[in-house]
């Protein structure tokens, strides 16, 4: 069948965008990062620059690729990530506007492709364990009861793909900030310094991302399915510190 592509084109951050449109014959069973694929071997054989788009697993797993596609954050379908949004699963569909990740807090690298280290210095701030765990044998002498795991590991599933703040009217990170507060907090080691991660991942928050006004969206197009309770999660963690002197 034969398909619209309107993509954007910029050649980098401080230059002006636009979108170009393209046709091209694809198969249903194709999925949208495979349709850019066909599309640039075309663009390429036809001596035009191919469109620049981001992908590494394409199984859902690494949070590499994430486009707008008519003006949803990952594409028609809800909580599945653009490698995995296949023609055949919205059939009526056949003009697609791609676009990139649209936040303040991720410029634009070229065409589709966005700087999202704004995640990474939320990480960098709060995002992982700093206290000394021991050994990997350590591990099995902490007993950690099935729910609580389970909980940690819903929360762990974040991809950090980036969509949720693309979504968000405001740029919020909250829901992957928080799926990064309630993973860790929950857990032995990363307990002990839940005061410490808590005002880091805040102060982080505030510097590159704007207020969480709780609309939701960002839930809806999450590939992990993190739901709001991510958000309560970075509200309770600021609470709890404002409260406590010590750093944990
Ligand atoms: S390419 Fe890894 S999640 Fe899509």
């Amino acid at each position: 069948m034969e398909i619209t592509v309107e993509a954007w084109r910029q050649a980098d951050h401080h230059q002006v965008g636009r979108f170009e449109t393209y046709r091209t014959e694809v198969t249903p069973e194709m999925s949208l990062l495979e349709v850019l694929d066909l599309l640039n071997e075309q663009l390429v054989a036809d001596g035009i620059d191919p469109i620049a788009f981001d992908s590494d697993c394409r199984e859902g797993i690494c949070g590499a690729c994430g486009i707008t596609v008519n003006g949803r954050p990952h594409g028609p379908v809800p909580n599945t990530p653009s490698c995995l949004q296949h023609l055949n699963r919205f059939p009526e569909l056949t003009h697609f506007r791609l676009e990139p990740l649209r936040a303040n807090a991720f410029p634009v690298v070229r065409d589709l492709v966005v700087d999202r280290s704004a995640l990474d210095r939320v990480i960098e701030a709060g995002g992982h364990v700093a206290v000394n765990a021991g050994q990997a044998a350590d591990a099995d002498a902490e007993l950690i009861d099935h729910d609580t795991a389970e909980t940690a590991l819903d929360f762990a599933a974040c991809i950090g793909c980036g969509a949720c703040v693309a979504a968000c009217p405001n740029g919020a990170a909250h829901l992957f900030a928080g799926a990064k507060l309630a993973h860790l907090s929950t857990l032995t080691y990363g307990a002990q310094e839940r005061g410490r991660r808590a005002r880091a991942i805040a102060g982080q928050l505030d510097h590159d991302f704007g207020p969480c006004s709780t609309f939701g969206e960002c839930a809806q197009v999450c590939p992990a399915d993190i739901d709001l309770s991510a958000v309560a999660a970075v509200n309770r963690e600021a609470l709890r510190v404002s409260f406590r002197r010590r750093s944990t």
